[in-house]
């Protein structure tokens, strides 16, 4: 931690908008997702700008500006990997230059990338997400793609940013309905896919259930749902550079998709957060969002002080912005979203505010200092030198 400071002395901190510290103890990561790359996914492989797009820039300098640090970058599948070539280490480049150009976008501003495959451990058909598509390694579907498929997907993906410290691997949106065995199997695969391919960045690592924080101890299906809790434990990463990835809505069936918010939150984070520590894990809350009205700014509010009192939880990414939204209801896009001016500036602006300085163009890490422990690797994401080596 030593080193943070040696750089703004050095005054490159102001050359290249490093801003590294401790203002707050506890929350490294804060942001919005910017969903849209995964949009209209029954149209495939659809059109950029018109079907899907993953940022626009302009919100992405208001986000930043006002001190955000993370964005939350949705991609489709099927739309990087084909289905004439499959889930694999084939990419349609097209996609993936759009996908890239939002990510040099945001981290050559000092902010952190999160890439998220908006998949639900499904591959081959998204027309009908989340229902739909074959679970990925399942050996009864002969359809489906395999757990050695998604892993070249995702050493090759790796391959491709691990030279980027500002990158976070989302290795997958929202498991559900499946074996959670299953779920076990295609992490730690990912995992060690992303690690032999020699990128060191933090792995966000989901679990069953859709990854909801307030079931992580829950039987999430009648099929072998078997509570994350006592399944996922089982996770190994060779550079232990990982933290759990989950989502939390406040609506009666947690879908975010009703204005009212009537479950007993943030009361519900209380057995995870219990787990999060007894087995010394960390996580980040990826998605939550929640209706304009004073009891779901209060569950917010709450929310969001939780976390900052419990270290489990390292960052948050609100759901969503995003350039395609339109009026949808969460929209926290600037100019656009119906919470643009009211969610935003109201609630989650100023835990941001009282977050500066935040952590930038350091190696993502899932723990506070974790590898930016020298200043060579802290200016290494703005400066754009070069992990590894
Ligand atoms: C980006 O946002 C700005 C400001 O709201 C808007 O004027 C512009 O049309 C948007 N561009 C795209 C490509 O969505
Ligand atoms: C690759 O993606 C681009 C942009 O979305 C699209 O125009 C093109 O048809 C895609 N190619 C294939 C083989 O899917
Ligand atoms: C796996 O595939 C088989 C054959 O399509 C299907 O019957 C089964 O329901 C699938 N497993 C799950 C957990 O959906
Ligand atoms: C979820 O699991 C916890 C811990 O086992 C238990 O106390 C709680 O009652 C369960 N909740 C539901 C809704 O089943
Ligand atoms: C949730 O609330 C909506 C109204 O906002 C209602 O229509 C729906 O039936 C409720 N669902 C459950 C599971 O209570
Ligand atoms: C918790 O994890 C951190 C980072 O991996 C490690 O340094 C520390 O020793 C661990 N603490 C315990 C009690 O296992
Ligand atoms: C938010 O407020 C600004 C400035 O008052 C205004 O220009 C913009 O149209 C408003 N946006 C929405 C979605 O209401
Ligand atoms: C959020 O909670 C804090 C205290 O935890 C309080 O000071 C602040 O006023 C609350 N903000 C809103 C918008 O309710």
């Amino acid at each position: 931690m030593i080193g943070f400071k040696s750089a703004v002395s050095l005054g490159l901190a102001a050359a290249v908008g490093v801003l590294v510290g401790g203002g707050s103890a506890e929350i490294i990561y804060a942001g919005v997702n910017s969903a849209g790359g995964e949009f209209a996914q029954q149209n495939l492989p659809g059109a950029f700008g018109i079907d899907f797009q993953f940022i626009n820039e302009t919100a992405i300098d208001f986000f930043l500006a006002s001190g955000v640090n993370t964005i939350r970058i949705p991609f489709l599948l099927e739309r990087m990997c084909p289905l004439e070539t499959g889930l694999g280490a084939t990419f349609n480049e097209t996609y993936f230059e759009f996908l890239q150009d939002a990510v040099t976008y945001i981290t050559m501003k000092g902010g952190y990338a999160i890439l998220d495959a908006h998949n639900y451990m499904r591959y081959n058909d998204p027309s009908m997400q989340p229902q739909s598509g074959s679970i990925i390694g399942n050996s009864s579907d002969p359809k489906a793609a395999s757990t050695e498929d998604l892993a070249a997907f995702w050493g090759e993906l790796s391959k491709r940013f691990m030279t980027n410290p500002n990158v976070i691997f989302g290795i997958m949106n929202e498991p559900h309905d499946m074996p959670t065995s299953l779920v076990l199997q295609n992490d730690q695969a990912m995992i060690d896919a992303i690690r032999q391919a020699g990128a060191q960045q933090m792995i966000l690592v989901p679990g069953n259930g859709f990854t909801g924080a307030q079931r992580w101890l829950n039987v999430t299906c009648s099929q072998n749902c078997t509570p994350n809790a006592e399944v996922l434990t089982a996770i190994t990463d060779p550079m232990n550079n990982f933290a759990f990835d989950m989502h939390l809505y406040f609506d009666n069936d947690t879908s975010g998709t009703h204005e009212e918010c009537t479950l007993a939150a943030p009361s519900n984070l209380a057995p995870v957060t219990a787990w999060l520590r007894e087995n010394n894990y960390t996580a980040m809350l990826t998605e939550f969002g929640a209706g304009v009205n004073p009891t779901c700014f209060e569950t917010l509010n709450n929310t969001l002080t939780f976390m900052e009192q419990n270290p489990q939880f390292i960052g948050w990414t609100y759901w969503a912005a995003g350039p395609l939204w339109g009026d949808y209801f969460l929209s926290v896009e600037p100019d656009e979203g119906p919470q643009a001016n009211s969610t935003w500036p109201e609630v989650l602006e100023p835990h941001i505010t009282a977050y500066q300085p935040m952590q930038r163009c350091g190696v993502s890490s899932s723990r506070q200092g974790g590898l930016v422990d020298d200043v060579a690797k802290v200016l290494e994401g703005c400066l754009g030198l070069r992990l590894p080596g």
